[in-house]
C-alpha cells in the first residue's frame, strides 16, 4: 500500500510533552512513556499511536485497543495524559532502527519511523514535543548516558546501576530523538557563539579511537563558525555531542544536540584515512551540524518534504567544503557524484521527483534525487536570485518558520517574498522527475558581428509522468574567441524556460566557442554541436574551471564512446589535451588530478544507446594504455612528486591525487613494468592516500606484488575495522577475470559479516558497482547479488533495498543480459517473507 502526498491531513492529536523512563538492558529494555496529548481541531477521532516490534506491557489514560500494530486510545476530553509501558530487545534489533546495540554500545536511529520501535507515539514529523528522558542501567557496562538537550540530574541506583535525566527545551519531532549508553570517552572542546554562548562540545568514541577524533572536532568548530558567517545561524544549546558507532545504516544523524554517526564519518587520521575520507568527515560533520537549523529548528511537515531539509543541507555542506578547500574541485566532485548516482536514478525505473508523490517505504526515498538533485535546486535558486537576495530568502525562511514543520513550497515562497522574484515556473523542478536535455548550436555571422545560440530542451518521460513541461534552466554562458582564447563580452545567465529559444550575442569579432552551463549551473545534459578542434581549444582556454574540465572530459568521452561502438577513433587529441593539462603551469595539482581521471565505465554506458560492458571496458583500457605509453615521462614525474602525508593543504592533496592518477595511467600503459613501482609506492607511503591508491592499482594487475600487498595490508590493519572495509572493497573493484570468484570467497572470510552495513557494502556494494565484473556474461554476478540481497534482507531490509538498483538498470542492456537481470529480480520478488523495502524497489524495477 502506498502513502500519497495528496492525502496529507494535519494530526488529530498533538503531543506537547513526552517523558520517557528507560531501564536499559541489552536483552530486554523497558520503556515507560508519559504523553501529554491535546486534541487538534474539531473532531471525535481517537488517538492513534504507531508501534513496531514493541511488547506492550501496560496502557493507561483511556479505553484502548490494538488496530494491527497501532495502539488506539479513546479520549473523552480535549487533553489527557496517556501512559504506556513496553519492552524492547536491543540485542535482537538487526534492522538498526530504534534502539539497538553496536559493539556493546546502546544507541538509537529514529529517522524516519524508528521512534515507534522504542515506544508508542504518533511518530510523524509534524507532531513536535518537548522531551524529558530518564535513563538507568548498569554503571559498569554503561558508564556514559547521553540524550538530547542538557543533562539535568543524575545519581547512583541500586546494584551497581546509575541513572541520568536529560531535558531538551526545544520541541522536536520524534525522528530527532536520541539516546546513547556505553563505555565511551569524550574528546572535549568548546565553541563560543557570536552572541557569546559557550557551547561544550564532545565527540564520544571508544577510548582507543580518541586519537582519531581531532579532525572531526576541527571540522565541527569550522562548521559552527561558517554557519554564523554565511547564514547568520547560531547554535542554541549549551552542549553539542557527537557519538560514533560502527553499525549504522547511513552516514550520520542530526538528532537534536546528540548527533549519532557512522564511525567512518568521524574517525580519521592520515595513517588510516585517505584525503577523500578526511574530506568526507568534514562534509558530514558539517552536514549534520547544519541540520540544527535546516531540519531541526525548521523541520518537515511530512516525509514527502524530505528534500526541504536534505537538499538544502547538502547544498550548505557542499558550499562549506568548497570554501574550506578548492571550490572548483569540490564542484567537479559533486557533479561527478550527481552523474554517477542521480542521473541513472532519474533515467531508470526508480525515477521520482525531488518531492515525491507516493511511497511504500519512505526509507527508499533517501536518494540521490532527494539529496543531491535537491541540492542543485537550491543552488539554481541562488544563481537566479543572486547571493544577496538568496541570503535574504534564507533569513526570511528561518525567521518565518522557526519551530514549525513546513513544506518545500514554504521554502520557495520565502525565496520569492524576500527577493521579489517570481519562482512560479521554477516549482516544476520539485514536481517533474527526469534529467532535462538541452541541445545547443552556435552560429557566427562575421559580417553582422553577432552570434546566435539556438537552444532546445526536452524532459524525458519517467514512471507515472509520461509528458513533461519545459522547465526554467539557468545556463551560465560565455563565448570564447577561437583565435584569442579570450572571453568575448561578459558571462551571462541565460534562463531557458521554453522548449526552444534563440539568443543573440553582439560584438562578436572572431569565431566564437561556446562555453555553456558553466559551473554546472543547471543539473542537465547538454549536447552542444562542436566543430573539429573546438573542444581542444576550450580545454586549453576556458576560464571557468568547471567548463574546462568538462571540455577535457567531453573530448575523452567522444573517443571512448566511439571506441565502444566499434568506430575507428583517434586518441591523439585526448593525449595532447592531457599532456597540456599535466604540464600546465597555470593549473593547480588538484585540478589536474581531477581532469586526468577518465570518465567511468558506468558514465560511458549512460551515454550509449545500450550499455555494452565488454566493449566499454576494452575502449577505456585501450585509451588509458595509449595515454600511459605516450605520456610515460610526464606521468612518471607527477608520480614521483607527491607530498608528505602530514600536509593537508589543498595543493598537497592535489599532488597526492595526481600521484596515484599518474600511477594508474602508467600501469595501464605497461602493467608488468609498473607493478614494482606500484608496490614501491605502497611500501614507501606515509599516508593512506598513497597506500590505498597503490593498492587499488595493484588490485587489477596480475603480478606477484598484488597478493604481497593485500597480505601486508591485512596484517597491518586487521584491528582497524574501517581499514579492513577498504581491504574488502579494493578486492571487489578489481578489473580481473577472477573478481567474482574472489568476492565469493571473501564472503567466507572470518572478518566478513552481512550484519554490519559498512562491511556488507564494502564487498557486495563495491562489486555491484564494478560494471565490467558485475556484468560478465553468464549472469553469475547477478545471481550472486540477488542471493546477497535476500540474505541481507532477512537481517536489515534498508541495506538490502539499496542493492537493488544495479539489477534495476536491466533496460539499459542488450536482451541477453537484460533477461538475466530481470530473472533475478523476479526471483527476489518470489522469495517468502520479503521486506516492504525490497519489495518496493524490486517490483518498481520490473514494472
Ligand atoms: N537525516 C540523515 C542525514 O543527515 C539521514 C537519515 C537516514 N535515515 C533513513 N531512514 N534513511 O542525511
Ligand atoms: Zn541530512
Amino acid at each position: 500500500v502506498a502513502v500519497l502526498r495528496k492525502d496529507y491531513r494535519p494530526p488529530d492529536w498533538l503531543v506537547p510533552e513526552v517523558a520517557l523512563d528507560v531501564v536499559l538492558d541489552p536483552e530486554r529494555t523497558v520503556v515507560r512513556a508519559t504523553l501529554k496529548v491535546e486534541r487538534n481541531g474539531d473532531h471525535d477521532r481517537p488517538l492513534r499511536l504507531a508501534g513496531d516490534d514493541l511488547e506492550l506491557l501496560k496502557v493507561s489514560g483511556g479505553e484502548w485497543h490494538m488496530d494491527g500494530t497501532t495502539l488506539v486510545v479513546a479520549i473523552g476530553g480535549d487533553s489527557a495524559t496517556v501512559e504506556t509501558e513496553v519492552a524492547i530487545a536491543p540485542n535482537a534489533n538487526s534492522k538498526l532502527m530504534g534502539l539497538y546495540a553496536s559493539g556493546g554500545i546502546l544507541c538509537t536511529q529514529c529517522e524516519s519511523e524508528g521512534f515507534r520501535r522504542i515506544t508508542f507515539h504518533p511518530d510523524r514529523p509534524d507532531v513536535l514535543s518537548r522531551y524529558r528522558v530518564r535513563m538507568s542501567g548498569d554503571k559498569g557496562r554503561y558508564p556514559v548516558l547521553l540524550a538530547n538537550g542538557n543533562e539535568v540530574t543524575k545519581g547512583e541506583g541500586e546494584g551497581g546501576t546509575h541513572w541520568a535525566e536529560w531535558e531538551d527545551p526545544f520541541p522536536k519531532p520524534s525522528y530527532l530523538f536520541a539516546m546513547v549508553a556505553g563505555d565511551l570517552q569524550p574528546n572535549r572542546d568548546h565553541f563560543t557563539t557570536a552572541s557569546g554562548r559557550k557551547v561544550d562540545l564532545g565527540i564520544w568514541v571508544r577510548e582507543k579511537d580518541l586519537p582519531k577524533t581531532a579532525h572531526a572536532m576541527e571540522s565541527l568548530k569550522a562548521a559552527m563558525a561558517w554557519d554564523e558567517k554565511q547564514y547568520g545561524r547560531e547554535y542554541d544549546l549549551d552542549v553539542f555531542n557527537i557519538v560514533a558507532v560502527d553499525d549504522f545504516n547511513f552516514g550520520a544523524m542530526e538528532n537534536k544536540g546528540l548527533n549519532i554517526f557512522n564511525s567512518r564519518y568521524v574517525l580519521a587520521d592520515t595513517e588510516t584515512a585517505t584525503d577523500a575520507d578526511i574530506d568526507a568527515v568534514a562534509g558530514v560533520v558539517a552536514h549534520e551540524y547544519f541540520h540544527n537549523w535546516s531540519g531541526n529548528r525548521v523541520t518537515c511537515r511530512d516525509w514527502f518534504q524530505l528534500s526541504l531539509k536534505e537538499g538544502f543541507t547538502v547544498f550548505r555542506d557542499q558550499s562549506f567544503s568548497g570554501d574550506m578547500g578548492s571550490e572548483a574541485v569540490k564542484r567537479i566532485d559533486d557533479v561527478r557524484l550527481l552523474r554517477a548516482a542521480q542521473f541513472p536514478e532519474d533515467s531508470g525505473p526508480l525515477a521520482h521527483p525531488v518531492r515525491p508523490d507516493s511511497y511504500m517505504e519512505i526509507t527508499n526515498f533517501y536518494t540521490a534525487t532527494v539529496y543531491n538533485k535537491g541540492a542543485e535546486l537550491i543552488r539554481m535558486m541562488k544563481t537566479i536570485l543572486g547571493p544577496e537576495k538568496f541570503r535574504a530568502g534564507t533569513d526570511l525562511y528561518f525567521q518565518r518558520h522557526d519551530g514549525q514543520a513546513v513544506t518545500c513550497e514554504d521554502f520557495v515562497r520565502a525565496m520569492e517574498d524576500a527577493s521579489g522574484i517570481d519562482l512560479k515556473h521554477f516549482r516544476l523542478w520539485y514536481e517533474q522527475a527526469g534529467t532535462p536535455k538541452v541541445t545547443a548550436k552556435l552560429e557566427h555571422d562575421a559580417e553582422a558581428r553577432t552570434a546566435t545560440l539556438a537552444l532546445t530542451q526536452t524532459v524525458p518521460p519517467t514512471p507515472e509522468q509520461p509528458t513533461k513541461m519545459p522547465m526554467p534552466l539557468p545556463l551560465q554562458t560565455a563565448l570564447i574567441g577561437a583565435n584569442s582564447g579570450a572571453e568575448i563580452g561578459t558571462e551571462r545567465l541565460i534562463i531557458l524556460d521554453k522548449s526552444e529559444d534563440r539568443i543573440t550575442f553582439d560584438g562578436v569579432d572572431e569565431p566564437p566557442l561556446l562555453s555553456i552551463n558553466r559551473g554546472f549551473s543547471a543539473p542537465i545534459i547538454v549536447e552542444a554541436e562542436r566543430r573539429p578542434g573546438e573542444l581542444e581549444r576550450l580545454a586549453q582556454s576556458d576560464g571557468d574551471p568547471f567548463a574546462r574540465y568538462e571540455a577535457i572530459q567531453e573530448l575523452m568521452l567522444r573517443v571512448l564512446i566511439g571506441g565502444a561502438n566499434g568506430e575507428a577513433v583517434d586518441p591523439d587529441p585526448v593525449i595532447a589535451a592531457m599532456r597540456d593539462t599535466l604540464t600546465s603551469n597555470a593549473l593547480d595539482p588538484a585540478f589536474k588530478g581531477e581532469a586526468l581521471v577518465m570518465p567511468s565505465e558506468a558514465l560511458i554506458g549512460d551515454r550509449m544507446e545500450k550499455v555494452d560492458p565488454d566493449a566499454i571496458h576494452a575502449a577505456r583500457e585501450g585509451l588509458r594504455a595509449a595515454v600511459g605509453r605516450s605520456l610515460a615521462r610526464e606521468l612518471g614525474e607527477a608520480q614521483r612528486a607527491g607530498a608528505p602525508g602530514s600536509d593537508l593543504s589543498p595543493d598537497a592533496k592535489g599532488m597526492r591525487r595526481l600521484k596515484t592518477v599518474s600511477l594508474a595511467l602508467l600501469a595501464a600503459g605497461d602493467p608488468a613494468g609498473t607493478a614494482p613501482l606500484a608496490k614501491a609506492q605502497y611500501d614507501a607511503a606515509d599516508n593512506m592516500t598513497d597506500r590505498q591508491g597503490a593498492l587499488g592499482i595493484l588490485s587489477s594487475l596480475d603480478a606477484a606484488e598484488r597478493q604481497q600487498a593485500f597480505d601486508d595490508f591485512y596484517l597491518r590493519y586487521r584491528d582497524d575495522t574501517l581499514v579492513v572495509d577498504k581491504w574488502f572493497a579494493l578486492q571487489a573493484v578489481a578489473q580481473r577475470d577472477e573478481t567474482l570468484a574472489t568476492v565469493r570467497a571473501l564472503t567466507e572470510h572470518a572478518d566478513f559479516t552481512l550484519a554490519n552495513p559498512n562491511r556488507a557494502r564494502s564487498l557486495i556494494g563495491a562489486f555491484a558497482g564494478n560494471q565490467w565484473a558485475f556484468h560478465r556474461s553468464g549472469g553469475e554476478g547477478y545471481a550472486f547479488l540477488a542471493d546477497m540481497i535476500l540474505a541481507i534482507d532477512a537481517i536489515n531490509p534498508q541495506v538490502a533495498a539499496r542493492l537493488i538498483p544495479p539489477l534495476g538498470r536491466w533496460r539499459r542492456f542488450h536482451e541477453d543480459r537484460a533477461s538475466l537481470m530481470r530473472g533475478e529480480l523476479e526471483r527476489i520478488l518470489k522469495a517468502p517473507g520479503l521486506s516492504k523495502d525490497v519489495y518496493e524497489q524490486a517490483s518498481k524495477s520490473l514494472a
